[in-house]
């Protein structure tokens, strides 16, 4: 049986349910497209209400037997999978490029960081520890053990096809959950490619069910879950507002959710900072992927009495970065993901220019490229009255904000209702315990721009969301646990 496939291979164009490619129930497709070109790369089904319940139904058969797999019986099909991911880690890293737009480099490098988790995942699944809780009465004994929580929904987004979909399913499995999921309309080829690695990998029939939607689709298939008391548990990366939707009306049917929302990550350079390093770690966190991920800086806040040396230094580094297709081997910014993004990147340089903003670097459309090209931008004079203080810009545009003292900084970087990233660069370890203690945000990048990682708990505060992803504690959102207490033991 081959293992390693030709890209073509692994464009999908149907359901994934109880093991079997299907059609939507309705017959409805819709199109995948390049967001360099704009060219239709699939046409694929286009799932609804009745596909998701398919997809339940399915998961809900595949539970008991999955449930009570041994976890290292889970674990090797795990690693089945881990193994096939990094066999197929050009075609999927191309799959990335083609639909999400990234160069290819940083393509493969995300079926890397995808696969990580898996492994990681695939060795907790034989941690699962309960607890023998110590005596309290003669004659019982108490303990607690951990469940798998039941049917796992997963929805996720466009900017990591491959990892988020990874992250998600990866512990759901482990535990002993079976899952329905439904990737972003803009990508979904990629989460198609691995739901296929992993039947390859033998995940078993019903296990894991993928469906597609389109924009329009997504909102009853996804209520189908939202209502179905069999879905135990939501995990959704994406934006704060389709959250909260997915809070509120998974509320009849209380289930457990991991929610990974925005972020409008500060990003604080103090005088005492290697100003060098503070560039390149503001480099490497804002520009990966175009400036598209939940844990981009937003707001850059730079100390005065540095703020003019930081801004030079930092333009020179911003136009010197290639803006390119994905198939450019020498890329490192590829198109944004849709006219809708681009559209939301030029409205907030304009209306921070209106507003007094200076462009050291960038300002403009790169129309010559293709639609849905913005050029990396850096704006001195960044004040609080702009859109880009307080809406996450999701684009390759850095504002530069001027502070005085640290209590300003900590309270500008706070001042916002998300909490998911916060970064600072300092020399002084007094102020580096201070500061990581005040920021509001569940991850903190002290003199380092490149933070995430399968041993690590991704998650936020505040609107940012709850939940934690990766590291031991990413299994618990996936666990219950059970208290048992047996008596007449004397
Ligand atoms: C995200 O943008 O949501 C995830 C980024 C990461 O995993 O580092």
């Amino acid at each position: 049986m081959a293992t390693k496939f030709e890209l073509s291979e692994l464009i999908r164009t149907g359901h994934f349910i109880d093991g079997q490619w299907v059609a939507s129930a309705n017959g409805k497709r819709f199109d995948v497209t390049n967001p360099a070109t704009g060219e239709v790369i699939a046409t694929i089904a286009d799932g609804g209400e009745a596909d998701a319940r398919a997809a339940t139904d399915a998961a809900a058969r595949a539970f008991p037997a999955w449930r009570d797999a041994l976890p290292k019986e889970r674990a090797a099909v795990l690693h089945r999978w881990h193994a096939l991911m990094l066999e197929n880690a050009d075609a999927l890293g191309h799959l990335i490029s083609l639909e999400q737009g990234k160069p290819f480099a940083e393509g493969r490098g995300e079926v890397l960081y995808g696969a990580s988790y898996v492994a990681w995942f695939a060795d907790e699944a034989t941690r699962i520890y309960g607890d023998l809780i110590p005596q309290q009465q003669r004659g019982k004994r108490m303990s607690a053990v951990k469940e798998p929580i039941g049917i796992v929904a997963a929805i996720t987004p466009w900017n990591f096809p491959l990892a988020m979909i990874a992250r998600k399913i990866a512990p759901a499995l482990a535990a002993g959950c079976t899952v329905v999921g439904k990737p972003a309309e803009d990508t979904p080829l990629t989460a198609l490619a691995l739901v296929m690695l992993a039947h390859e990998a033998g995940v078993p029939p019903g296990v894991l069910n993928l469906i597609a939607a389109s924009r329009e689709s997504a909102v009853p298939a996804v209520a189908a879950w939202l209502h179905d008391s069999r879905v135990r548990k939501i995990t959704f990366t994406g934006s704060t507002p389709v959250g909260k939707y997915l809070a509120r009306e998974s509320a009849d049917t209380l289930k457990k959710l991991s929610l990974e929302l925005g972020g409008n990550a500060p990003f604080i350079v103090f005088d005492d900072a290697d100003l060098e390093a503070a560039v390149s770690g503001l480099l490497v966190s804002k520009f990966r992927n175009g400036g598209q991920t939940c844990v981009c800086p937003n707001r850059v806040y730079v100390q005065s009495s540095v703020y003019e040396r930081f801004g030079d230094m930092l333009a020179r580094r911003v136009a010197a970065l290639k803006v390119a297709p994905a198939t450019d081997p020498d890329a490192q910014i590829g198109p944004m993901i849709n006219a809708r993004a681009v559209e939301k990147i030029a409205r907030h340089v304009d209306d921070a220019v209106s507003k007094g903003a200076r462009v050291l670097a960038g300002g403009k459309r790169l129309t010559a490229l293709g639609p849905n090209y913005y050029a990396p931008t850096v704006l001195a004079d960044a004040t609080g009255a702009m859109q880009l203080s307080c809406e996450e810009t999701f684009g390759p545009v850095v504002p530069l904000f001027r502070f005085d003292d640290e209590t300003q900084a900590i309270q500008a970087a706070n001042d916002t209702p998300f909490g998911l990233a916060a970064y600072f660069y300092s020399q002084n370890v007094r102020r580096i315990d201070r500061v990581a203690r005040q920021l509001e945000a569940g991850i903190v990048g002290i003199n380092e721009g490149a933070l995430a990682s399968e041993a690590a708990p991704f998650g936020g505060v505040k609107e940012s969301g709850y939940g934690r992803e990766g590291s031991k504690y990413g299994l618990d959102d996936y666990l219950s646990i059970k208290y048992l207490c047996q008596g007449g033991l004397e």
